[in-house]
């Protein structure tokens, strides 16, 4: 069934989120908005703030949010679509059903993803009914996996041939070329088209939102000179450190128990879920990345790590930890006895015991003191004046100063050393860490270049964190629901004048849905924005929990919403023009006092004079009231 746009926009409009929503927590006012303790994690004060004013709710800590089709949705496990015939109904608004509208182009993502779950019926049915399927559908009941797991997980199987797939494929007039995009075909040097995972066991690798992006596949005995796993290679549905295995299937759990525990292979994920041991996600084979902590640090902050006892799973957990305490995140780390790995360890002993070495986690300190310990680093004065700078360095970290002293005094009381002498190294650890940029400096300056990859790119890099914040005020008001506002400010900038990629996306969407005459309230907007990451972004910036300056009220006292934000949309895109021409004038002054050539110069200097006349014409422009 489809409900057209404005039907969707006339429901949504006429629900009051703060009364849905009060139906089954208890909100309470503060300020503007309402507050109450989110029903998507387990917490103690809340943090999960709903507006009445914008129709938005957002969860500082596990960071759901959205407008009120997204709550129930959520909330009660339904579909969009099931969500807008609820609030429908509470509404007194009927509903005319419409058939789906034929021929509509589907976008070349739809059709990829298409593909993929197309071939992942196609493996789970080998897996599940044929007959040559026997062999895997024996692999697995040797490694205890129930076909209702299999189910659950989409597992299948890859026949044995080389045109298995590839004859499936044709009679179902998929695009062959996309399949050889996807990986699931391969091409030999003749030319020749073959099945790409053929006599392989079949993981589809699932998106958060649980469609088909990927897939491995595991030999059913190891061969010498084969992969034990072959990939899907990366392609516009599938990158791979923005994926972490079996998320889709754990992420409420995770968000229910509020912590995550993070393995390191397919199966030890499935083994883990069927013994009912749900809130665990997969790194699957790559070292985890920021992305991926960023994922995770949605639905929890608390993440033990559960890596195999080996060297490397042992490294890929020093690793890992530096990258999770950025992030603001506890961590633990579990050990399991030699030789076992999570999917062993639970079928020899039970969940029972496994949740027992879940809770015997210990904290990053204990661990890593453990393995310096073990590597001998002890034995000498010299080798512990270096495992000790090795423990500081991931206390430095930590943003927060007491629980930075906490560990320091845990460190002192441990290796009997003076807290003087660790806070010592301590501070100058921090001055190491403070000097390597974060990686959000790191996006900002890389996308600042981006655009503007000249002799000015020095300018800008001081010039940005200024600039940013006066883009993100800007972005800010595009958000308040003014069509004068969102008017004035897409006449003057277009979406590539802003530096940041994120800042042109979301400019983007709100112009576009203006000059196609859709709803600008954030409430709509907001559905919109397909992209996770943004879509907190903007939340977290309609709540304005990032203050940049005054909220537009307290800066203007006394004077109607409207004109205030008019005012302030003026003042910010004024500021923001000037800044632009400010830089461009600086790095124009720089270019100017290095040239030797004359004729060269003196065009500069003409430049420069051009640039100071455009100031000049902006801050009139702008002006006044
Ligand atoms: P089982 O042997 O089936 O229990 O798998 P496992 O997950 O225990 O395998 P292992 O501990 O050897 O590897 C852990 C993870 O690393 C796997 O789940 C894969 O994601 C990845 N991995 C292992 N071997 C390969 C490989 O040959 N190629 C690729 N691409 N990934 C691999
Ligand atoms: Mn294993």
């Amino acid at each position: 069934m489809r409900i057209s746009e404005n039907k969707i926009e006339e429901i949504r409009s006429a629900a009051n989120l703060v009364d849905v929503i009060s139906e089954h927590i208890q909100l309470r006012k503060r300020g503007k908005n309402f507050i109450g303790l989110c029903p998507f994690h387990n917490e103690k004060t809340p943090s999960f703030t709903v507006s009445e004013e914008k129709q938005i709710f957002h969860c500082f800590g596990c960071h759901a949010g959205g407008n009120v089709f997204k709550f129930l949705m959520d909330y009660e496990k339904i579909s969009f679509v099931e969500s807008v015939q609820e609030v429908a109904q509470r509404c007194g608004i009927t509903l005319d059903l419409e058939e789906e509208p034929q021929g509509e182009k589907q976008s070349e993502q739809e059709i990829l993803y298409d593909i993929n779950t197309e071939a992942a019926r196609y493996f789970s049915n080998n897996l599940l009914n044929h007959p040559d399927g026997e062999v895997a559908r024996k692999y697995f009941q040797e490694r205890k996996v129930k076909p209702q797991t299999m189910r659950a997980f989409g597992l299948g199987y890859a026949l044995n041939g080389w045109e298995n797939f590839l004859s499936f494929a044709s009679e179902k007039r998929i695009d062959l070329e996309k399949a050889l995009a996807l990986g699931l075909i391969g091409q030999n040097k003749d030319g020749k088209l073959y099945d790409k995972f053929s006599g392989r066991i079949i993981f589809p690798i699932f998106s958060p939102n649980g469609r088909v992006v990927a897939f491995a596949g595991r030999v059913l005995e190891k061969r010498e000179g084969t992969a034990k796993y072959l990939n899907s290679p990366e392609s516009s549905i599938y990158v791979k450190g923005r994926i972490l295995y079996g998320l889709s299937h754990a992420k409420d759990e995770i968000r229910r128990l509020d912590k995550a525990i993070l393995v390191e292979g397919y199966m030890d994920l499935i083994s883990l879920h069927q013994s009912g041991i749900k809130n665990v996600v997969a790194v699957s084979g790559t070292a985890l990345t920021e992305e991926q902590v960023q994922l995770i640090s949605r639905y929890t902050k608390n993440v033990v790590l559960l890596f195999d006892a080996d060297t490397a799973g042992i490294k890929a957990s020093m690793r890992s930890i530096e990258l999770l305490l950025k992030r603001e995140i506890e961590i633990k780390i579990a050990s399991l006895p030699p030789g076992e790995d999570p999917d062993s360890y639970v079928n020899n002993y039970g969940r029972e015991k496994f949740e027992e070495i879940i809770k015997r986690a210990q904290n990053f300190l204990e661990y890593q003191s453990e393995y310096y310990e073990k590597q001998g680093m002890f034995e000498d004065a010299a080798k512990t004046a270096g495992a000790i700078r090795e423990l500081v360095k991931p206390v430095a970290l930590i943003s927060d100063e007491l629980k930075r002293a906490l560990l320091i005094k845990n460190i002192s009381k441990k290796f009997n050393l003076r807290e003087k002498l660790l806070e010592s190294e301590l501070d100058k650890a921090i001055e190491s860490a403070g000097k390597q940029i974060t990686s959000e400096e790191r996006i900002r300056d890389r996308e600042a270049a981006k655009i503007n990859n000249d002799a000015r790119e020095q300018t800008i890099k001081k010039a940005t964190p200024l600039l940013y914040n006066m883009e993100r005020e800007i972005i800010k008001l595009l958000f308040e629901g003014s069509s004068e506002v969102v008017e004035f400010i897409s006449q003057n900038i277009q979406p590539e004048e802003f530096v940041i990629e994120f800042h042109a996306k979301l400019a983007w969407v709100v112009y576009e849905s203006f000059s196609g005459g859709g709803s600008i309230v954030a409430s709509s907007l907001i559905e919109k924005i397909s992209d996770a990451d943004l879509q907190s972004y903007i939340l977290e910036l309609t709540f304005e929990k990032y203050e940049i300056s005054k909220s537009w009220e307290e800066l203007y006292p006394g004077i109607a919403r409207e004109k205030v934000l008019q005012k302030a949309a003026r003042d910010t895109v004024r500021k923001f023009k000037l800044e632009q021409v400010g830089y461009k004038i600086q790095a124009n002054s720089r270019l100017i006092e290095n040239e030797p050539n004359e004729d060269e110069k003196f065009n500069l200097i003409k430049l420069n004079r051009d640039l100071e006349f455009q100031k000049r014409i902006i801050s009139e422009k702008f002006s006044g009231s």
